[in-house]
């Protein structure tokens, strides 16, 4: 890649508990020890790794003590942004240094030679219901952001909550309830993210929201059901996680998915025999 070019990677909804906490039998440290293994290995570059919310799973300081100790063997810096089941003062006490908007909200603009990152915080921590939120101080920050950014490099906006209905009913609940209030922000400074990225949803989804690209990935732990009308609870499944690599080039921006617990073979496909019986 040129020297322009950026690569960073994505994981989104740790749900972390205290160590030694499991979550539908899953231990997220495990998890998170498994990614980090293969992303160190394979990708000892990046810029970062953005962790898209949902960091913990109840949002107590352990939770966060215990990510921390998994972050801490991560060759990449972390970006750590905030989902429905995170809470800011624990996280705080345990992240100091996170990102700040001078108003308490985790969220920032980051400004490099390929693209601009903007990370947004939509967690709604005086509601109950889990939905998104973007307050009046938080859409005036991204305002901010838009006008900053560099109108030379693509824009690529991160919040955990999506904005446009996925067409899964179970988690469109649970949707970014300021979506109109957000696209009333870029309509106004006339700039719309080249596309948008978020968690939450547990599921790899690709679409538009009025014609913003935006992509969504499989959760570090459990997964939501191929279950498109299931209204009142959230189908579960334990499909293998996958993280992403995100490459930003001049030309072209690629997000490949990689399910980095896979333990099978890697066969050159002209060598059938490599596989020889492997399904009788
Ligand atoms: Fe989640």
């Amino acid at each position: 890649m040129s020297g322009h070019d950026l690569a960073f990677a994505i994981l989104t909804d740790a749900h972390f508990g205290p160590p030694g906490h499991t979550l539908y039998g899953i231990d997220p440290r495990v998890r998170l020890d498994a990614a980090i293994d293969v992303i160190n290995r394979d990708h000892p570059d990046l810029a970062f790794v953005l962790f898209a919310g949902d960091l913990a799973d109840l949002g107590e300081a352990e939770a966060y003590e215990n990510l921390a100790g998994g972050l801490a063997r991560l060759k990449a810096p972390a970006i750590l942004m905030l989902g429905n089941h995170d809470r800011r003062g624990p996280f705080r006490t345990v992240f100091p240094d996170a990102d700040d908007d001078g108003n308490g909200f985790v969220q920032a603009l980051r400004i490099f030679p390929a693209a601009s990152i903007l990370t947004l915080d939509t967690l709604d921590e005086d509601g109950q219901t889990h939905v998104g939120t973007l307050c009046v101080k938080r859409l005036e920050f991204l305002e901010r952001a838009l006008r900053e950014a560099p109108e030379d490099r693509p824009l690529l906006l991160f919040q955990h909550h999506h904005s446009g209905k996925v067409g899964v009913r179970s988690m469109d609940r649970y949707i970014m309830r300021d979506a109109e209030a957000q696209w009333a922000v870029f309509e106004r400074v006339g700039r719309r993210p080249d596309a948008m990225f978020h968690g939450h949803v547990h599921r790899p989804i690709f679409g538009l929201w009025r014609g913003v690209p935006y992509y969504i990935q499989r959760s570090l732990m459990h997964q939501v059901g191929f279950d498109f009308e299931a209204p009142d609870q959230i189908p579960g499944t334990l499909e293998a996680p996958d993280y992403a690599l995100v490459r930003v080039s001049p030309e072209a921006l690629t997000v490949h998915h990689r399910s980095f617990l896979y333990d099978g073979p890697h066969f050159w496909l002209h060598d059938e025999t490599a596989v020889e019986g492997r399904f009788e």
